[in-house]
């Protein structure tokens, strides 16, 4: 993020990529948008192998209407992202798995419907997530986004999903070879546009990025300041840590501790 003085800009990591900050959000919310909806932009619509390419060229009139999705970590802000774009797509039903104090909020998101994390266990999600489609749709889920990760909720989304489908994981792939098959796709996306293979699909992205932005299709996170600059971020991580953070980016301003 840099700042200029007669206009608000958010830029990517290395600043290759520029847009306007709309004139309603702050920086902090600017800054919370870039590398989660990255994450999720990749994963849903890059060409393989980079996401699962359900709208490389990001055409307008590509939609999945009545198709069931389901987002794990629906309150993460990867999550939170991701149930955005699933809403601009027409997927429907939208199921967020997530804490139950964070349904409205993700309802406002997208989402249709959330399973309480806190009650559901990982072991239980996949026949929780079959009732619902049984009572809602007669489409198969052939898509999870697993915006939480790690070996159960990876092991949960695959159980979930059905022949044909598609899986993405946001970090690194725990399953074992042999609880893979040919016919579920499952994919670890890495959000990054700093690659030679990324760098056309990132200047897509931040493109139409603007416009969603701009159009309110996407919002920014909640967010927390951190106080004291870099100071701040380790309090931050320790939060993190100990999973102390829900629903919220926080947000290090690094020229504060000068
Ligand atoms: N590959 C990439 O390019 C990329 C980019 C960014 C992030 N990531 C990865 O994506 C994941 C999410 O990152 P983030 O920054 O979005 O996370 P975050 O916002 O820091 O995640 C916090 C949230 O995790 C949720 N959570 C905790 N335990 C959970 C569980 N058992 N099941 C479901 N949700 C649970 C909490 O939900 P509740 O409040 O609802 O309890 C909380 O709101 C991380 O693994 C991160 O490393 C990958």
């Amino acid at each position: 993020m840099i700042r200029q003085p007669s206009s608000s800009i958010v830029s990517s990591q290395q600043m290759l990529l520029q847009r306007h900050i709309p004139e309603r959000y702050s920086y902090s919310q600017a800054a919370s948008i870039s590398l989660a909806v990255t994450c999720g932009i990749f994963g849903l619509l890059a060409p393989k192998p980079i996401g699962i390419a359900l709208n490389p060229t990001f055409d307008p009139t590509v939609k999945f209407t009545g198709q069931p999705a389901l987002c794990i970590g629906g309150s993460t802000s990867v999550g939170q992202y991701v149930i955005q774009l699933l809403r601009e797509f027409q997927f429907s039903p939208i199921i967020a798995y997530a804490s139950a104090k964070h349904g409205p909020y993700l309802k406002e998101l997208g989402a249709t419907h959330i399973i309480d994390r806190q009650s559901v266990s990982f072991a239980n999600l996949p026949s929780t997530v079959s009732n619902i489609l049984s009572e809602t749709t007669s489409s198969p889920l052939k898509l999870v986004f697993d915006a939480f990760s790690g070996y159960d909720a990876q092991k949960a989304g695959y159980t979930c999903l059905a022949d044909g489908g598609d899986i993405v994981t946001t970090y690194m792939i725990e399953l074992k070879p042999e609880e893979l098959v040919d016919s579920k796709n499952l994919l670890q996306v890495i959000g990054t546009v700093h690659w030679p293979h990324t760098r056309e699909f990132g200047k897509q992205m931040w493109r139409a990025l603007g416009r969603w932005v701009e159009d309110g299709v996407i919002v920014p996170n909640k967010v927390e300041d951190l106080p004291n600059g870099l100071y701040g971020i380790a309090d931050g991580l320790e939060r993190l840590k100990n999973g102390a953070v829900s629903c919220v980016k926080l947000i290090a301003h690094p020229q504060d501790g000068l």
